[in-house]
C-alpha cells in the first residue's frame, strides 16, 4: 500500500478519522483505502462542529461551500482548483405534466466544468491527494472520470495518467487528450481496466488513483450533490431521488450527505426514498435488488450507457443498503429506453443529457408505469452529465429526427417548399 508521506490529519479539515463500512474498525487518516483487520474498503468520519446555513451560503459559488463537510483543508478554496459545484436544480414541469408527476427537479451536472459530476469527486480526491503527498493524479475511467481528472490536473499543475476501455465514446476521448496528460487506453471492459488501476496502484507510490487508493477521500466529493439539492431547495430534503448507479459511489453519498444535513440540524428529519438507475445490459446492482440478495454478481456489461458500465460495482451492496432502508428500488431499461428519455428530456426541458440521464429518466418512467414511485411526491432526478459526449448513442437512427435535416437551396421558395414537405400537423 502506498504511504508516500507522513499526513497532518488537521489538514483534512473537520475529518477526523477513517472507518471500515464492513468491521467498523477506525484508523487515522492517511494514504490508506483498506481495513487492515478485513479488508473492508474504508469510509472518512468527521468531527464536526456547529454548522449553520448562513455559514454555508456565505462561502464561495461552488464545492467549497461545504468545505467543512469535506475531507480537505480549510483554506482549500484558496488552491487552484477547477470550482466545481453549484448546478442548477431546474424545475421540469413540462416533463412532469408528461409523466403525470406533481413535482420534478432536475440536478443538472453538465454545467461542471468538463460537464459532468465528476469533477466534484476529483476535485476533493486532488485535494485531499495534495495533503498526503501524491505526485501524480490517476484513475480508471468510463470517460467522465478521464475528463475531470485530464482537467483538474491540468489546472493544479500536476501530472496526469488515465487508464480508460479502449472502446470509448470519441468525444470522451478528445475532452481527455486535449488537457496533455497520458491517456491509456486499454483492450478490455471497464473492470479490466480497474484491476490494472489497483495493480499500478501498489506498485507506483506517488500515484494517486482517485477511484482506488484516494477513494475514501474521492467518494465524499458525490456529497455535495445532495448538499446544494438541499440548499438549492430552501434547506429541506425532496420525497424520492433518481440517481443513476455505475460503482455506486455517487447514490451512496447523497444518502450520507441527507443524513448529515439531519444531524447538524440543518434540514429538517422527513422521510425521503432512494432509487438507483441501471442500463439493462450492465444492471447487477439491480438484479441483485430484485433477488432479495446483499451480494451483487458481476456482469459483463453491454449498453450504450457507457459511463456507466461497471459490471462489479464497488459500492453495490451499499446501495442496495441505502435503498432498501429508505424504502425505494433499483431498477433498469433498455438501450432503446434510454435514447428515447434523452430525447424525452431534451424536448420537454432543454437539456441535452447523456446516456446516463436517458438511463435515470428511464427507470423514473419505469418505476412510475409500475405504480413503484409516488407521482405526486416532490422528486429528483440526477442529470450527470452531458449529450455531447455520447453523440454516438443518437447517431445510428435510434432516435428519429436527430439527424441533419438535408440542406435547401437560400430562397424563399426553398423555404416554402420545405415547410410544405413537413410532416407535423401544427407546423405553420
Ligand atoms: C455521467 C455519469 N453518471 C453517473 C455515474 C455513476 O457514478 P458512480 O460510479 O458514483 O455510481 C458515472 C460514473 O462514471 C457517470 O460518468
Ligand atoms: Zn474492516
Amino acid at each position: 500500500m502506498s504511504t508516500p508521506a507522513t499526513t497532518n490529519p488537521s489538514r483534512f479539515g473537520f475529518a477526523s478519522h477513517l472507518f471500515c463500512r464492513e468491521c467498523g474498525a477506525t484508523s487515522e487518516l492517511g494514504a490508506t483505502h483498506v481495513c487492515a483487520e478485513c479488508f473492508g474498503p474504508l469510509e472518512v468520519g468527521y468531527d464536526l462542529p456547529p454548522l449553520t446555513t448562513a455559514a454555508i451560503e456565505a462561502g464561495p459559488p461552488n464545492i467549497w461551500r461545504y468545505a467543512s463537510l469535506l475531507p480537505v483543508p480549510p483554506d482549500v478554496a484558496t488552491a487552484p482548483s477547477t470550482e466545481p459545484g453549484c448546478t442548477r436544480l431546474v424545475r421540469a414541469d413540462h416533463l412532469a405534466r408528461e409523466l403525470g408527476m406533481g413535482t420534478l427537479w432536475v440536478k443538472d451536472e453538465r454545467a461542471n466544468p468538463t460537464h459532468s459530476f465528476k469533477d466534484r469527486v476529483v476535485a476533493v480526491a486532488l485535494a485531499a491527494a495534495v495533503e498526503m503527498g501524491y505526485k501524480v493524479l490517476a484513475c480508471p475511467s468510463t470517460g467522465n472520470l478521464a475528463n475531470a481528472v485530464a482537467a483538474a490536473a491540468a489546472r493544479a499543475g500536476v501530472r496526469s495518467v488515465v487508464l480508460i476501455p479502449a472502446d470509448l465514446e470519441q468525444q470522451k476521448i478528445a475532452a481527455t487528450a486535449i488537457y496533455g496528460g497520458t491517456m491509456v487506453a486499454v483492450d478490455g471492459t471497464y473492470d479490466d481496466v480497474n484491476r490494472l488501476a489497483s495493480e499500478l496502484a501498489d506498485e507506483r507510490e506517488d500515484w494517486a488513483f482517485v477511484n482506488v487508493n484516494v477513494r475514501p477521500y474521492y467518494a465524499e466529493g458525490s456529497k455535495t450533490i445532495g448538499f446544494e439539492i438541499a440548499e438549492q431547495l430552501g434547506w429541506r430534503l425532496p420525497a424520492q431521488i433518481v440517481v443513476p448507479v455505475a460503482s455506486g459511489a455517487q447514490l451512496v453519498k447523497i444518502d450520507k450527505a441527507f443524513r448529515e444535513l439531519i444531524s447538524l440540524g440543518l434540514v429538517a428529519d422527513t422521510p425521503y426514498r432512494v432509487f438507483g438507475a441501471q442500463a439493462s445490459g450492465c444492471a447487477p446492482v439491480a438484479a441483485a435488488f430484485r433477488a432479495g440478495h446483499d451480494v451483487v454478481q458481476p456482469v459483463r456489461p453491454s449498453t450504450i450507457a457507457k459511463s456507466l458500465a461497471i459490471g462489479n460495482p464497488a459500492d453495490g451492496p451499499y446501495v442496495l443498503d441505502v435503498v432498501r432502508r429508505t424504502g425505494g428500488r433499483v431498477a433498469d431499461v433498455s438501450d432503446p429506453e434510454v435514447v428515447s428519455a434523452m430525447r424525452l428530456l431534451a424536448v420537454t426541458e432543454g437539456i441535452f443529457g447523456e446516456t446516463a440521464a436517458g438511463v435515470t429518466l428511464g427507470v423514473l418512467r419505469r418505476l412510475l408505469a409500475d405504480g413503484l414511485l409516488d407521482p405526486g411526491a416532490e422528486t429528483v432526478i440526477i442529470n450527470s452529465g452531458d449529450g455531447l459526449k455520447t453523440l454516438d448513442a443518437l447517431a445510428d437512427g435510434a432516435a428519429d429526427g436527430d439527424s441533419a435535416p438535408a440542406p435547401i437551396r437560400p430562397t424563399l421558395a426553398a423555404f416554402r417548399a420545405f415547410e410544405d414537405s413537413l410532416a407535423a400537423p401544427d407546423s405553420p
